[in-house]
């Protein structure tokens, strides 16, 4: 029998290079191309003291032809920007930060595995201003950083389903803070999910403040049976994935009656008894739920035929091997 080569875990692993832009006196600077190296940033930084941070995710694909394609990168873009405005950091300009982004790829091109690996893309912006009394005061300096990082599999157990506690209790983020990708929130995440890995063995916390099922610490949450797809309505609170956007697209095509609206943990435990549960998001991309574990008891999922058929869809636009009918790839190599 031949043995698997051994793939580094989801994150460790960086290309050698990485683009840089700074913004001082109101403006951005050029971006460049350096090395991947340890920064120097003064310990009195802002983002160190006030979490004046954040960052995106998201992925381009090696083809069978050997053409690299990032995938819905505007969308990335957007969601950064938006970021930014809540955190009161500089927005990057959508241009510049493109460039900044294919330069990367182009870069580090030999380091895009082929499928069903993917170049994994980090850009990361942070307050720099030097000042531990600036509680109250924005950072008027800032680092715009793109890294790379080629990936293969998200969750360390490949394709298995995903045990999954509902809580009710706990939040993810302040409410106004959900959809802006900040450090802050993972961090708040952090806690109650390593308390519900000891406790009961689970994957991942699906955070229900108030009984209402809003999201996971790096996932949106969706419901898939026969024909029908169900899934939170946008709002403050959580974050708006663009793999969620993606799915919601796909399901249409293929004919689902898609379905955006609140609902709650007890709808979900009724639903799950005949249809699927499922984790979306650029690094897990669609990961079946197996069992959803509430107030001590389990709940298996009833099955995930229907959730791998919509995954096999968006991951067959992602590497070429179906029509991108929404123009979601922007060929870079
Ligand atoms: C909290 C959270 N929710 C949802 C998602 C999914 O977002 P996307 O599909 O844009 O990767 C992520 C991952 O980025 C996340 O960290």
């Amino acid at each position: 029998m031949t043995s698997q080569p051994q793939r580094p875990a989801f994150g460790t692993l960086l290309t050698s290079h990485m683009a840089v832009a700074t913004y001082q006196h109101e403006r951005w600077s050029e971006s460049e191309i350096k090395p991947v190296a340890p920064l120097e940033i003064s310990p009195a930084a802002h983002a160190l003291h006030y979490a004046s941070t954040c960052f995106e995710g998201f992925k381009a694909f090696r083809h069978s032809d050997g053409s690299i394609h990032v995938f819905r990168m505007d969308r990335h873009i957007q969601r950064l920007r938006q970021s930014a405005r809540q955190l009161v950091l500089p927005e990057p300009q959508p241009a510049q930060l493109a460039d900044m982004v294919r330069a990367v790829i182009q870069r580090c091109r030999d380091a895009v595995p082929e499928a069903p690996g993917a170049l994994y893309l980090r850009p990361i912006l942070f307050g720099t201003t030097a000042n531990i009394g600036a509680a109250a005061t924005p950072s008027t300096e800032a680092t715009l950083i793109v890294l790379a990082s080629p990936v293969w599999d998200y969750f360390a157990g490949g394709m298995k389903p995903l045990r999954i506690l509902v809580d009710d209790v706990n939040t993810r983020s302040a409410a106004q803070m959900g959809m802006v990708k900040t450090g802050g929130n993972y961090a708040a995440a952090l806690g109650p999910t390593l308390a519900a890995r000891a406790k009961y063995q689970v994957d991942q916390v699906l955070f229900c403040p108030g009984g209402q099922v809003q999201e996971t610490g790096a996932a949106n949450f969706l419901l898939v049976r026969n024909g029908e797809l169900l899934t939170r309505s946008l709002d403050a609170s959580f974050l708006h994935g663009v793999t969620r956007d993606s799915l919601l697209h796909i399901a249409r095509d293929m004919g689902y009656a898609v379905t955006e609206r609140p609902f709650d943990v007890r709808e979900m435990l009724e639903w799950v008894r005949t249809g699927e549960a499922a984790l979306s998001g650029t690094a897990a991309v669609l990961a079946g739920v197996g069992t959803l574990i509430y107030n001590g008891e389990s709940y298996p999922v009833a099955g995930s035929e229907l959730t791998l058929a919509l995954r096999s869809q968006l991951v067959a636009v992602q590497r070429g091997d179906q029509p991108d009918r929404h123009g979601w790839l922007e060929r870079v190599v």
